[in-house]
């Protein structure tokens, strides 16, 4: 690739909430970008959202990842794709105890039907993994290095499983090249308010619900637990701005054109390094927004681990990727998204 040209990126799930502001960082460092997405957690409309911000409207193809035969006919036309990044899946952790077949159909299968789509072909793959392999890590901040535990959800296998089948792949001697993001708790939105993350029913992560409380949809937040062994009683997660994460992925493909991979299957940890309890979001969110918030503390929700926060210098040294943004601007950005949402529903 010259030093000029950027490749043409793919990007499934490219309309949801990290998809969408992955595209935009994409378009603003100058490659070009098409989306495959079912909208089964999107909206069309994030196309006119992201055209409004990056004055570029991304190609679109409306397919269903678990449709063998259509992904594959649709990327045979699509010769000039150098990278691909990968976040179609399902996403909820409760709902992957009570569908655990939908979850492997959903982030597995469609998962082995795009490598089928690719096989023979050079690409530079990502792939949305999560902290959540780690389970409750015995070491923090939690390398890349530390032991992945037996998941503690579907969902959570479905993304040990997608790691392990995307290095076996790549150690095959395929033409793929892999980098796997392991997010930390991504949140926030884009500073326009124009994109963020889509209400789907009763929100079950921490920000969204803050947010739906503080502008009237719910009544109030229950803070699942206050008496962990942590400062305050309360849970500790890496949350990170979504444009953040979104600039990682950039990071994670420019490493891929500039040949610099160390081997063909990697992964980092993607989070700012810090940890932060509930307790400290909701008392900064009521500060930065100057909103006041209704909570109660109640019993600790099943299968939450008690704190994790990343070793994150491996992205730092090697990707030459870190956060920038802070809770501060994680939480002002949520909330100004909340209220466009609010009133300008899609
Ligand atoms: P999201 O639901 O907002 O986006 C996923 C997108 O994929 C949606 O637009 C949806 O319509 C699409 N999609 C789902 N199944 C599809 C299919 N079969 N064919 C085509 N499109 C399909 O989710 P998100 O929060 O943006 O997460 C993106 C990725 O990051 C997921 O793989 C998720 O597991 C991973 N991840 C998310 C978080 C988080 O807290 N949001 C944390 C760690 C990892
Ligand atoms: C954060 C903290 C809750 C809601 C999940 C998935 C993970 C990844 C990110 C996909 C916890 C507490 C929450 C509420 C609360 N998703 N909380 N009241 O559980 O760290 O990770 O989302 O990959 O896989 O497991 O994030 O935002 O649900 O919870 O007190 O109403 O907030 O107990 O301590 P989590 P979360």
């Amino acid at each position: 690739m010259s030093a000029l040209k950027k490749g043409k990126i793919l990007v499934t799930g490219g309309t949801g909430y990290i998809g969408s502001h992955t595209v935009v960082e994409l378009q603003n460092s100058g490659y070009e970008v098409i989306i495959l997405d079912n909208l089964s957690n999107s909206n069309i409309k994030v196309l006119v959202q992201i055209t409004a911000i990056t004055g570029k409207r991304p190609q679109f193809i409306q397919l269903d990842l678990r449709d063998k035969v259509a992904l594959t006919e649709f990327i045979s036309g699509q010769g000039d794709i150098t990278g691909l990044i990968h976040f179609a899946a399902s996403k909820s952790v409760g709902e992957s105890v009570k569908e655990p077949l939908l979850y492997y159909e959903n982030n597995i299968c469609t998962l082995v039907n795009l490598l089928g789509a690719f096989v023979g072909r050079k690409i530079n793959f990502v792939f949305s993994s999560s902290c959540t392999v780690y389970g409750q890590p015995d070491v923090l901040p939690v390398a890349e290095t530390a032991p992945v535990k037996t998941a503690e959800s579907p969902y959570g296998n479905t993304k040990q499983i997608g790691e392990e089948i995307l290095r076996e792949t790549a150690d095959a001697g395929s033409d793929l090249k892999v980098i796997a993001l392991r997010y930390f708790n991504p949140v926030g939105a884009h500073a326009s308010a124009l994109i963020g993350e889509l209400p789907n029913g009763v929100p079950q992560n921490l920000v969204p619900f803050v947010t739906q409380t503080a502008i009237g949809k719910r009544d109030f937040l229950t803070v699942y637990g206050d008496d962990y062994d942590t400062p305050d009683g309360s849970c500790i997660r890496d949350y990170i701005h979504v444009v953040d994460l979104a600039r990682a992925h950039v990071a994670a493909i420019a490493r891929m054109e500039a040949e610099k991979m160390d081997s063909v299957y990697e992964t980092f940890n993607i989070g700012t390094g810090n940890g932060n309890s509930v307790l400290e979001v909701i008392h900064a969110f009521q500060r930065v927004n100057s909103v006041a918030l209704n909570f109660r503390i109640g019993a600790p929700r099943e299968g939450d681990i008690m704190k994790i926060w990343g070793d994150v210098d491996k992205a730092a040294t090697v990707l030459n990727w870190k956060a920038e943004l802070t809770l501060d601007d994680m939480l002002s950005s949520a909330w100004a998204w909340e209220k466009y949402i609010n009133s300008n529903p899609y």
